[in-house]
């Protein structure tokens, strides 16, 4: 039986790491293979590429083809052969990254950004992709601790509203796959709303 694909997503600063050993820790103890995986990254080519990506300045074009390139490595490396042996793969970030950050933060255009999903995705899409959500100014204040910021990190309000905009875009009109987790709340409120959904994938 085919596996199961599940993305996590949300801006910087969203905690989505904090989460991810309890997610893979729930599916292993149902006896499941897991797979932990990661974008951009995943792969040998998809993390030296990840190390440019998230260092070096470029064009947003430059940026989304580069994101892709990783991810049509990631797909036929890693995932698809992962779900056709019945894992369950948890991928931090995938594709709707692409849109909240070089379409919502960067302004690449959409349409260019469906054609170059439809091109290197074929008709992979997530099952379940949960969105950690946390209102900008939560999200800056946790990534002012951050010791060593990333390009990404390094940006400011502006930008981080218009990806959590696209994110709650993205989670209205793919209602079927989406869960949004409100992650501005205690740590074990927080625990309990993701256990409830991943105890029902
Ligand atoms: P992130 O997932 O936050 O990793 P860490 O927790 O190690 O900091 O870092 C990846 C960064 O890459 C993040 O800032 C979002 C960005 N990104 C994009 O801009 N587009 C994409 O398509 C993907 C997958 C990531």
């Amino acid at each position: 039986m085919r596996g199961k694909f599940i993305t996590l997503e949300g801006m910087d600063g969203a905690g989505k790491s904090t989460h991810i050993p309890h997610i893979l820790d729930h599916f292993r103890a149902r006896g499941l293979e897991v797979v932990s995986t990661r974008e951009p990254g995943g792969t040998s080519l998809g993390e030296r590429l990840r190390e440019i990506l998230l260092h070096e300045a470029m064009h947003p074009e430059t940026e989304a083809l580069l994101m892709f390139a990783a991810r049509r490595e990631h797909i036929s490396e890693v995932i698809e052969p992962a779900l056709a042996r019945g894992a369950y793969v948890v991928s931090d970030r995938f594709a709707d990254a692409s849109y909240a950050y070089q379409c919502g933060g960067r302004g690449v255009d959409f349409e260019k950004m469906r054609l170059l999903e439809q091109w290197a995705l074929d008709d992979l899409q997530p099952d379940i992709t949960l969105l950690f959500d946390v209102p900008v100014n939560v999200s800056l204040q946790r990534l002012a601790k951050a010791r060593s910021p990333d390009k990404f990190e390094q940006e400011g309000a502006d930008f981080f509203t218009r990806i959590r905009d696209a994110y709650l875009r993205r989670a209205q009109q793919y209602p079927h796959r989406f869960r949004i987790i409100n992650s501005d709340q205690p740590l074990e409120d927080v625990i309990r709303s993701l256990d409830r959904i991943i105890s029902s994938i």
